[in-house]
């Protein structure tokens, strides 16, 4: 499963790429707004594609499609890695497919429904975004799409990626890898929790005094070889 990560930060988007832990980054003007201040926007959005190789998540403002199409091709002309997000409605739709058609990836986010991912996926859309973190807010269980989209696009042979979003802790990350969502984009609290665990940090330190105690070095190079 591939990993993105869900943030506009531009800092927190490099330690996760130093630390070789994503494939892509998602960002929505929610996140943008948290972060950009005065920069220039088209600089700041340039500053994340750069960050990374794997696909950018660039979200439009507009809510016809013709407006989609105008800003995704705007968006779309930053970088090779941009990926325009369009939301998951009538017009969004429309702008999938002709976005489609001129080669450029789209991002069909706000997704809540198998339905929906099925039209997506029908409109040739890249990625399907499922927000399953929303949908436990609302006391639904955000899994079980995830479930029932994978099933829908197997048995049509769908190629959209299954982008798991929204997601709020570990065990989101967890299940979206065992029904076999081909993504999660993670914010990067939750992605520097899924790294940690106490027993690691409490079998470092043992190691490391163990090792102190007997006075144990790693030998160089050099040292070995004499
Ligand atoms: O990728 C979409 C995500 O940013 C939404 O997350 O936590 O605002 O529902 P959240």
């Amino acid at each position: 499963m591939k990993i993105f990560i869900d943030t506009a930060d531009i800092k927190e988007i490099r330690r996760a790429a130093r630390a070789g832990l994503i494939d892509g980054v998602t960002t929505n003007p929610s996140l943008l707004a948290k972060v950009v201040g005065d920069a220039n926007l088209a600089d700041y959005m340039k500053e994340i594609t750069d960050a990374v190789e794997g696909p950018v998540s660039l979200e439009v403002l507009a809510t016809d499609s013709e407006g989609m199409l105008a800003q995704g091709r705007d968006l779309a002309a930053l970088a090779d890695n941009v990926v325009i997000k369009v939301p998951l409605t009538e017009e969004g739709l429309v702008a999938t497919r002709r976005l489609r058609a001129e080669g450029i990836g789209v991002n069909v986010t706000l997704c809540f429904s198998a339905s929906q991912a099925l039209l997506a996926a029908k409109a040739g859309a890249t990625f399907i975004s499922p927000f399953v973190g929303r949908l436990d807010d609302i006391s639904h269980e955000g899994m079980e799409i995830i479930a029932q989209i994978r099933e829908i696009y197997d048995n049509y042979g769908f190629d959209t990626e299954i982008l798991v979003a929204s997601i709020r802790h570990p065990l989101h990350f967890v299940d979206s890898a065992l029904l076999g969502a081909d993504i999660a984009t993670i914010p990067p609290a939750v992605l520097w929790r899924l790294v940690q665990h106490p027993l690691t940090d409490r079998g470092v330190e043992a190691f490391l005094r163990d090792a102190e105690k007997a006075r144990i070095e790693i030998p160089s190079a050099q040292e070995a070889e004499a």
